[in-house]
């Protein structure tokens, strides 16, 4: 044969579906995926989330059944957000033994023992000024927030929560709430930390789903997005304040990172892909320009070849419903 022609031919094992599936490097399954869930109390029905097409606010009273519907798809695990109505200066009601954060708890633990509970651990939705901690001087001031993360904390592990997932981006978070956690006797409820969060214009969508009071940004406690060794540092240090996983937050847009943190670090890694990335899907399949359930697939591939074993996403019941 002439040498003109490539002996090395890659296309040999694409020729059909049998050999594509057998040499496909990634995948993932029902047991890489967390569904985010927004909980409201004090209301009856349903509230869609306009930015979220196809998302709703669950109301409390309706937070059991959904836990069981999520089973029976084979949802294995959610990460609940309270819309609360009870709103003060510093978030008092999520560490409240009978305040939301605890109810959603023990609501979803009570519905379905074996689902893993999730509990966003931070403030931004029960203050009244929509901050992820205390404001003291126009500041949100660190070292009082990481107090009353460790109380917020206890309550979630107290009321049934297998995780606590401290999002407030306060440093030292995770090894104040690993602290509290110990003294009240609960060392084995495990941190997920957040531990690389961008200040992200992704979270856009986010903001109307939690009805979120904030004006302003968080870009003085959340992380620049620009920046790549401070990203792998805020998870180095998280894993030294005792996290059990890590987070990078965004994902799609932050794939080298997610590659940077699973090279630096053997701790297991997580992804959430946020509610802006769901919407750009979103609108634009309803747009028509792209195809749903393809870009959803991609995209989550995607992540997980980046190097994430978990991925949070508001995509994960519908999957789940397709059969994965
Ligand atoms: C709150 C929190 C946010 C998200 C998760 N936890 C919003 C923010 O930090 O502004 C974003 C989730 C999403 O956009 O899907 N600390
Ligand atoms: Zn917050």
């Amino acid at each position: 044969m002439s040498s003109q022609f490539p002996e090395a031919r890659p296309r040999r094992l694409r020729r059909n579906a049998s050999l594509r599936s057998l040499f496909q490097e990634t995948e993932f399954s029902l047991n890489d995926l967390v569904l985010p869930i927004f909980v409201e109390e004090e209301i009856d029905d349903f509230v869609p989330i306009n930015s979220m097409p196809g998302v709703m606010r669950i109301p409390e009273s309706k937070l059991a059944g959904e836990i069981e519907r999520y089973a029976r798809a084979g949802i294995k695990s959610v990460m609940t957000f309270g819309v609360s109505h009870h709103l003060d200066g510093n978030g008092s009601d999520t560490w409240s033994d009978n305040g939301l954060v605890s109810r959603m708890s023990r609501i979803a633990k009570d519905a379905v023992p074996d689902m893993i509970v999730m509990s966003d651990t931070c403030f931004c939705e029960y203050t009244d000024h929509g901050h992820c901690g205390v404001l003291h001087h126009h500041e949100v001031d660190n070292d009082q927030t990481l107090i009353n993360l460790g109380k917020q904390a206890v309550a979630a592990a107290r009321a049934g929560a297998d995780v606590i997932a401290p999002s407030a981006a306060m440093d030292g978070q995770v090894q104040a709430i690993r602290r509290a956690l110990d003294e009240a006797g609960l060392s084995q409820t495990a941190i997920m930390a957040y531990s690389t969060k961008f200040a992200s214009a992704l979270y856009g969508p986010f903001r109307e789903a939690g009805g979120s009071a904030l004006k302003g940004d968080r870009k003085s406690y959340q992380m620049n997005p620009m920046n790549r060794r401070e990203a792998v540092r805020e998870s180095l240090m998280d894993e030294q304040e005792g996290a059990d996983a890590l987070m990078v937050k965004p994902a799609g847009a932050y794939l080298d990172i997610i590659r940077d943190i699973r090279e630096a670090s053997r701790l297991p890694l997580s992804a959430y892909q946020v509610s802006g990335e769901y919407a750009m899907i979103k609108f634009a399949a309803q747009a028509g320009a792209i195809d749903e359930d393809r870009v959803v697939r991609e995209s989550l591939g995607a992540i997980k070849r980046a190097g994430a074993d978990l991925i949070f996403t508001y995509f994960a019941m519908d999957l789940a419903l397709a059969g994965i």
